[in-house]
């Protein structure tokens, strides 16, 4: 009754790179090897993201930039750390990474709402008809210069037509934005579907980046939907409830 867990990153890209629809809105990831390190900072200079496989709510998450001199910045949570080489580098990650496996992952270059860097979750769940539907898109502001916008680090919930009002975005570009976005959610539903029976539920974390192009940077198979209860308008967190009920999950931590 309840929705299956998945908490493998690793695997749930390996599906999503399975599906033509999905595919263009993954951001290239390795797992973290030494070679794989070298080959995404040359994809990717300007940001890696650093994460663990198994992780979640924002915990263990670096992000990495080759500086123009060709030493690389390590950022994690407050901190910031310069190594002097690529050896170096993995050491450190190594060390910081310890037993857990982790991913690399190409760093998107998060679009602004009011000068806040925003991710967006797209909330997919089934009907008693077994169809998917998309039924709550919000978004997680986060503080300029952080690492993660996760709830738990900081981040504010706010609506979709706010976030992407306050980006610059117009109305008209808002409403293909969402309808894409619930599409986006639908194909998710129905390709975790093709790979294993029982999940009910979906949370996607979408970027924007600067380009407006949309990127899937984890997909949660026990999304929380519990800070939308904060929001004044109570209406999306009630509709995801209702069901939320039909699997027999009753509240959203
Ligand atoms: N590739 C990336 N580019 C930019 N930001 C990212 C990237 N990956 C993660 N983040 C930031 O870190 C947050 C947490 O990453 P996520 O993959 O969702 O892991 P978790 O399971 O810990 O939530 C995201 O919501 C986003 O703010
Ligand atoms: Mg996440």
């Amino acid at each position: 009754m309840t929705s299956l867990t998945y908490n493998d990153k690793w695997g749930k890209t390996k599906w999503l790179l399975g599906s033509k629809a999905l595919k263009p809105h993954v951001p290239d990831t390795k797992p973290f090897t030494r070679s794989g390190l070298q080959t995404m900072l040359q994809r990717y200079p300007s940001s890696v993201y650093f994460k663990p496989t198994r992780g979640s709510g924002g915990n263990g998450i670096a992000r990495i930039e080759r500086l123009a001199s060709g030493k690389y910045l390590l950022h994690h949570g407050e901190k910031k750390r310069v190594l002097t080489s690529l050896g170096s580098l993995h050491a450190e990650l190594k060390r910081f990474a310890g037993r857990r496996p982790y991913l690399l992952q190409r760093g998107i270059h998060l679009l602004k709402s009011q000068g806040k860097p925003f991710d967006l979750r797209v909330m997919v769940q089934k009907t008693s008809r077994g169809r998917w539907l998309s039924t709550g898109i919000f978004a997680k502001l986060g503080r300029p210069g952080k690492v993660v916008n996760n709830y738990h680090q900081g981040g504010r919930i706010v609506l979709l037509p706010t976030a992407l009002k306050g980006a610059g975005i117009s109305k008209e570009r808002r409403d293909r934005m969402k309808w894409q976005l619930k599409r986006m959610g639908t194909h998710a539903g129905r390709c975790f579907d093709r790979h294993r029976k029982g999940f009910r539920e979906l949370g996607l974390d979408v970027a924007i980046d600067r380009s407006r192009r949309m990127w899937i940077l984890e997909i949660n198979t026990r999304p929380q939907f519990y800070p939308l209860k904060a929001l004044k308008d109570k209406s999306m967190y009630h509709r995801i409830c209702r069901y939320a009920k039909q699997y027999g999950r009753t509240n959203g931590r």
